[in-house]
């Protein structure tokens, strides 16, 4: 399933975002890359003090998890610490998949799903799009600024060289309670029918199953 989640970061938290990272300071992003993707990989990362990385990541990753959609279609059960890239003109990112597994020795974690949350604005650069393989095709992608897209992490995905201006984008993992991507996008469906009978007849008794047979779907695939 792939997922635009729209207004992550509103114009304030996105106004401080981009001044914290105006002032930090980049390196290569290939000294973070696994072994393949390291040939296809040409951007920067954010390489900061550890104060600079927890306003940016309270900024950013809280405003992530509390939002109910991402909530419901990625049920997290662990969520990466993001990193911060940077793609100036040249730059972009070749077909790849995400490494499997993530994260230091006694904090590693599965990726299921990758996020990309949007920290500027499609009109502030020209090319640059995220552009992930599907079984209806490629979907190329440019939200807006604030929004965020999630996207199974199984996937192959590019991102198309800059020519003008910059792309700034947060990128995180999570490993979710259900693992099969066919499964959380089917509780995912049914939490919108579940929201939409909620909120249109919260009293009728197809509501009442529908929530019943969500909450124990819910139960019965997720792995803990
Ligand atoms: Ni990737």
């Amino acid at each position: 399933m792939l997922l635009v989640i729209p207004g992550v970061l509103d114009n304030r938290k996105l106004s401080q975002v981009r001044s914290l990272l105006e002032q930090g300071r980049f390196m290569d992003g290939r000294l973070s890359a696994g072994k393949t993707a390291r040939r296809v990989k040409h951007n920067e990362e954010l390489q900061s003090d550890a104060h600079r990385m927890e306003q940016l990541n309270k900024l950013v990753m809280s405003s992530l998890v509390q939002h109910p959609l991402y909530q419901a279609a990625a049920m997290p059960y662990r969520v990466a610490t993001p990193y911060y890239a940077r793609y100036t003109p040249g730059m972009s990112y070749g077909d790849h998949v995400d490494d499997p597994v993530m994260g230091p020795p006694g904090g590693q974690y599965r990726s299921d799903i990758s996020t990309t949350v949007f920290l500027n604005g499609p009109d502030d650069y020209a090319g640059g799009e995220l552009v992930i393989g599907t079984t209806y095709g490629d979907q190329s992608l440019k939200p807006a600024a604030g929004d965020a897209v999630i996207y199974p992490s199984s996937s192959l995905h590019h991102i198309n060289e800059i020519t003008a201006g910059e792309r700034l984008v947060a990128v995180t993992w999570t490993q979710s309670m259900l693992r099969d991507p066919q499964q959380r996008e089917l509780v995912f469906e049914l939490y919108q029918a579940r929201e939409s009978l909620l909120e249109s007849e919260p009293e009728s008794e197809v509501a009442t199953r529908v929530d019943h047979v969500y909450v124990n779907l819910v139960r019965m695939w997720s792995e803990l």
